[in-house]
């Protein structure tokens, strides 16, 4: 097993500590978070600023207002995150949460009520007075989408969507986006009413995941991979994000979404569509975007009767995980009796475009599998003709381990030592724990920053958002015409044996 090491460190030089610290600084801004007694703002965006300013990369001035309906004070507020940062936070964050204390406030205020919006302006001002934070200002609706119109509305109603070449004012938008295609076309008008699409930031946090931002570092980084990454050399590539969870206390919110809605559309489809894309013209945020577009309009709308052929859906039943007895899904609390939605699909998607006409991606998630783990396993075809009769090797696979044990593995044959010729699989691995150390970033670490640098190039587009809707609506559609109801997979299990049929030709799902 060869290991890769940097080369500062193989020449003893190991400047990682410049290599991990970023150029980029953010302008001074206040983040208004919409929804803040929920549970992100604790788990994930606050413990997250407090990650970016151990790293150094919370601009000096920079304030968070809290904006919700439950009568909390500056005081509750302050001490329900500086909790979520002890238990959520990287190490040692907490001291940049008692040292950024004052830096948080509360806005108590219906989302429909103009006066809050006013209030709301009035208390920027004085925050702009007393932080610095120059009229910058940054809104994150993390509430549920059924407060997103009246937010926006009374956004704009109070002038606070504007900026000029002084201050910017942008909005973040959390995952769902929409339901559908009409929804979610429906937003997106919603949204462009009050900001331009560059003031626009729909989160999707795998995007903010090193390890995906890596499949463009490793393709367009590198010039070894780039003249196989076709249908000539690839035979097909398959995309995992499982998860040993079940829907534990979501099942009312899992109901309405079902894994296709919560996880395919959005986060595999990102997936797929940075594996897929042409190399931009730049790095630049629209160049990237245009190219992932691309790739979803090459997607064909599934017929009724291909949705039948192409994907699986199934639900998980009850039995023992890690030696505990776990329910089904329908035995989920929130959950109905009659309930068909799936907790796994697998789809095959087929790419209608010259790169990619002869090779399927194969998509797949679900929960209560045996472990959590996200990989995208590029296969390659075998070689023409075979010379080592009886070799037992498996086709040469890339295998991007996204999470956890993130890094990149070359699946090959060698020879065995000895006296025969006889072929066995081994393994080049890259380990970005044993490469790189330290901890890694949370994917809002970085999704935060790049909204505080206005760069939109990980976040997701409104067509990006539209495309993918109109394959998954076209999915949804069949499934709702069709007699069989989704299969069943013991909970612990790698799903449903019609999940293995899906892929056709001899080619088998990976068991991670
Ligand atoms: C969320 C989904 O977007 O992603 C959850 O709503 C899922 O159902 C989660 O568990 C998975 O994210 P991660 O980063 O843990 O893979």
């Amino acid at each position: 097993m060869a290991h890769c090491i940097p080369m500062a460190k193989q020449s003893g030089l190991d400047p990682l500590g410049d290599e991990l610290r970023s150029a980029r600084s953010a302008k001074p801004c206040v983040l208004i978070i919409f929804g803040a007694t929920g549970d992100l703002t604790k788990r994930k965006l606050v413990p997250s600023l407090m990650g970016l300013s151990k790293d150094g990369l919370l601009p000096a001035g920079f304030a968070v207002v809290g904006f919700a309906r439950r009568p909390w004070t500056d005081k509750s507020f302050r001490e329900v995150l500086s909790e979520g940062v002890e238990t959520f936070g990287r190490s040692d964050t907490s001291e940049h949460f008692e040292q950024h204390r004052d830096a948080f406030s509360y806005h108590q205020s219906d989302f429909s009520d103009e006066a809050g919006y006013a209030s709301l302006r009035e208390k920027l001002d004085q925050i702009d007075a007393a932080r610095g934070t120059a009229g910058n200002r940054i809104f994150y609706l993390a509430t549920p989408p059924s407060a997103y119109s009246n937010i926006l509305e009374n956004l704009a109603r109070a002038g606070l969507s504007e900026e000029d070449n002084n201050r910017f004012a942008r909005v973040i938008v959390e995952k769902p986006f929409g339901r559908d295609l009409s929804t979610a076309t429906a937003l997106n008008n919603q949204v462009n009413k009050a900001f331009h699409e560059r003031q626009v930031f729909r989160i999707d946090h795998y995007l903010g995941k090193e390890t995906v931002q890596n499949i463009l570092a490793l393709r367009f980084a590198n010039g070894i991979f780039e003249p196989l990454w076709n249908e000539k050399f690839v035979d097909h590539v398959q995309i995992t994000v499982a998860e040993s969870i079940g829907v534990g206390s979501r099942g009312a919110y899992f109901e309405e979404s079902g894994v296709i809605r919560d996880m395919i559309q959005n986060h595999l489809m990102q997936v797929m569509t940075l594996v897929a894309m042409e190399p931009p013209a730049a790095m630049t945020a629209d160049a990237v975007r245009d190219e992932k577009v691309k790739v979803l309009k090459a997607i064909r709308t599934f017929e009724p009767e291909q949705v039948e052929r192409d994907t699986v859906r199934a639900q998980y039943t009850g039995g023992s995980f890690g030696g505990e007895d776990v329910n089904g899904y329908k035995q989920e609390e929130g959950v109905p009796q009659e309930s068909v939605t799936e907790t796994y699909a697998a789809v095959k998607l087929q790419i209608d475009n010259w790169r990619w006409s002869r090779t399927p991606f194969f998509l797949r998630s679900a929960k209560r599998m045996p472990r959590r783990v996200t990989e995208v396993a590029i296969q390659f075809k075998q070689p023409p003709h075979m010379l080592y009769g009886g070799a037992t090797t498996q086709p040469n696979m890339l295998l991007l381990r996204i999470q956890p044990d993130e890094g990149v593995a070359l699946r090959f044959g060698a020879k065995v030592p000895g006296p025969d010729m006889r072929i066995r699989d081994v393994r080049m691995d890259f380990r970005y724990g044993t490469a790189f150390g330290g901890e890694t970033a949370d994917a809002y670490e970085r999704l935060l920053l790049d909204a505080m640098l206005g760069d939109g190039t990980l976040f997701a587009r409104a067509d990006e958002v539209e495309e993918a809707w109109r394959i998954v609506d076209s999915i949804i559609a069949g499934w709702k015409q069709s007699s069989n109801p989704p299969a069943g997979y013991v909970a612990g299990t790698w799903g449903p044996k019609l999940g293995e049929d899906l892929l056709g030709d001899g080619r088998t799902w990976r068991r991670p």
